[in-house]
């Protein structure tokens, strides 16, 4: 039996020997990504080259990235789905197309790790007549040609067999590159089919007996303002696997908490809570070992707990495992951040490129805080509940405010009751107290759309004005902490020692307007990393960088390491200002400009 680092390992042997050069995997916030809270596919890093921007390290490249996926989060507690999960990814970037994916998969699959053939599935699109898309015959005759039997293969439309971030191609925004795609579904053949699901058993039904592996994008489309499809400057490939999955068919068995990459996790809970892993518990257990997993991660990332954004998915994340905890445990509340220590990092040499015993103090505390003030108000609050008959909007409002409780959790509560919340009138009272998060209205969660409009392209510009020009009035002991922009504004994060003043910032607008009004140039090199450190390029401390590296020049005035895209001039980017500036921790500062 293969242990994850050992899969791991075959996985970028793999790609090595066919050409592809490992590039690092990103936060799993993403930096300057102006629409998405998470990282959340393997590809996000890579849209810039997908729509033909050239790749510092070529046409072949792999990685495997941590992702989150919040808006699975309700899926969370059967045997497959999670919002943490690790993905196996390599792309051709315009380089080699089906033939050589489809085959390499194959035989990853089958020779590598010695999956049984049989047991293996594929589907493959069968075109959109809607949007004059065609079926992909050609991924047809190549699994045909690997010695796939007829039936063993599916076909299905666009609901299943097209991948884009924003999913079918009705639904994605002008600019979007996306494409038709080829999955390999896992059959456990111990699971019987349930007719509940309909009459014959196939590779999508969801009665549990087939999970899908892995997928292989062909990305070649672009979605344009007529609605209709033009052809990327080249043929994409843009493959995904999950590492949980693939390590479940390895098993033969579908549950993935109970492989290594979740069996320590799970040992812990047991232990904590002195209950077993077994049908009645199986579900709330699941839930713990991958919302603290995830938390853990985000904890590593840099995230804290808090109203918005990352930081509100943290906080639901936490509060709904310690109220499953609390599920489990018949009432006694745990204080459970140790789980998170010896059942998470354990797992891993490095969680997010950090050393495990550096993060190790940082995650209990974290952890333990925010289930500590959570705990305090969770009996009240379920007593609360109870007595509730008749739940709405206002109501789910004040279990927010008096005790906490994340809306979700309202809802998920409630849902369970056969009750439904009216979430406007949530949103109404929440305004009405001024604190309406964006993140919590649900935009955002829906997927990671990096809308590469002009407006977020100039914000984008502006941020790297921004960070040098903080560099020249307050010091070189500024360190950026993250950034976040909309089409509406830019947000900065970053530490510093000194307390900036007011006027300091104003210092810091005159010069970014200035710089703006000498019209300087954008250019980009790709430039060996060491050369790039050596001229003194801004990275991100909390970002791994391959060996060459893109760097982007405004003139020079700012340099930094960083994908695009930019303007091409200063002059593009309209008067900025800063319309709020504030402390949101010990040394770290958050600016908002527009
Ligand atoms: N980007 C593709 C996915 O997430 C591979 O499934």
């Amino acid at each position: 039996m293969l242990t994850h680092v050992e899969l791991r390992k075959k996985y970028a042997d793999f790609c090595i020997k066919n050409g592809h050069k490992e590039i690092p995997a990103i936060p799993l916030v993403p930096q300057n990504d102006p629409t998405t809270l998470f990282t959340g596919s393997g590809m996000q890093q890579l849209v810039p080259y997908l729509l033909g921007e050239p790749h510092p390290l070529g046409k072949r490249v792999f990685d495997i990235q941590p992702c989150i996926r919040a808006q699975d989060i309700d899926e969370v507690g059967d045997n497959r789905h999670t919002t943490f999960f690790e993905m196996m990814g390599n792309w051709s970037l315009g380089d080699y197309f089906k033939k050589e994916q489809l085959t390499w998969f194959w035989k990853f699959l089958t020779e590598e790790i010695g999956l049984d053939k049989e047991k293996l599935y594929v589907t493959v699109f069968a075109g959109d007549k809607k949007n004059n898309l065609s079926a992909d015959e050609e991924s047809i005759k190549i699994w045909k040609g690997l010695g796939i039997s007829d039936d063993h293969i599916g076909k299905y439309g666009p609901e299943k067999n097209w991948w884009s971030r924003a999913g079918v191609p009705d639904n994605m925004p002008s600019g979007e590159p996306g494409g038709p795609d080829s999955e390999v579904f896992f059959e456990f053949t111990q699971i019987p089919h349930d007719k509940k699901f309909g009459e014959i058993c196939h590779a999508n039904c969801d009665c549990g007996r087939f999970m899908e592996i892995g997928n292989s994008v062909f990305m070649q489309y672009k979605k344009v303002p007529s609605g209709t499809f033009q052809d990327l400057p080249a043929m994409n490939v843009d493959f995904g696997g999950g590492l949980e999955r693939i390590a479940a068919a390895l098993n033969d068995d579908p549950d993935i908490f109970e492989t290594d990459l979740f069996s320590k996790i799970i040992i812990e809970i047991e232990r904590t809570t002195g209950k077993k892993y077994d049908v009645k518990n199986k579900s709330k257990m699941r839930i713990i070992a991958d919302h603290l997993k995830g938390a853990t991660f985000l904890i590593a990332g840099g995230v804290i707990p808090g109203n918005k954004e990352q930081g509100y998915i943290l906080r639901r994340l936490l509060r709904r495992s310690a109220l499953k905890m609390y599920e489990l445990t018949d009432g006694k509340t745990t204080d459970f951040a140790e789980i998170a220590d010896t059942g998470v990092l354990t797992t891993y040499d490095q969680v997010q490129g950090i050393d495990r015993n550096k993060l190790k103090k940082e995650v209990v505390m974290i952890i333990g805080e925010e289930i500590k003030k959570f705990n305090l108000s969770i009996t009240r609050g379920l007593r609360e509940i109870k007595k509730i008959e008749k739940v709405d909007g206002k109501i789910a409002f004040d279990l927010y405010q008096n005790f906490g409780f994340p809306y979700e959790l309202t809802e998920e509560l409630f849902r369970e009751k056969g009750q439904k919340i009216d979430k406007k009138q949530f949103a109404n009272e929440f305004n009405k107290h001024k604190e309406l998060s964006r993140s919590s209205s649900g935009a955002k969660f829906k997927g990671g759309l990096a809308d590469h409009s002009a407006q977020t392209i100039k914000y984008h510009t502006a941020t790297h004005l921004l960070h040098q020009a903080l560099f020249d009035v307050i010091g070189s002991d500024v360190r950026q902490e993250g950034s976040n922009i909309t089409t509406e504004r830019l947000r900065f994060d970053f530490a510093s020692t000194i307390k900036p003043t007011e006027e300091q910032i104003k210092e810091v607008v005159k010069i970014i307007n200035k710089k703006i009004e000498e019209k300087l140039p954008v250019e980009f090199k790709i430039i060996p990393k060491e050369e790039a450190l050596k001229l003194g390029a801004k990275s991100f401390f909390r970002e791994k960088y391959p060996d060459m590296v893109k760097v982007y020049f405004i003139a020079n005035y700012s340099k930094e390491f960083c994908g695009g895209p930019h303007v091409k001039n200063t002059s593009e980017i309209e008067k900025i200002e800063i319309y709020k500036f504030e402390k949101i921790g010990s040394n770290l500062y958050r600016i908002y400009a527009k």
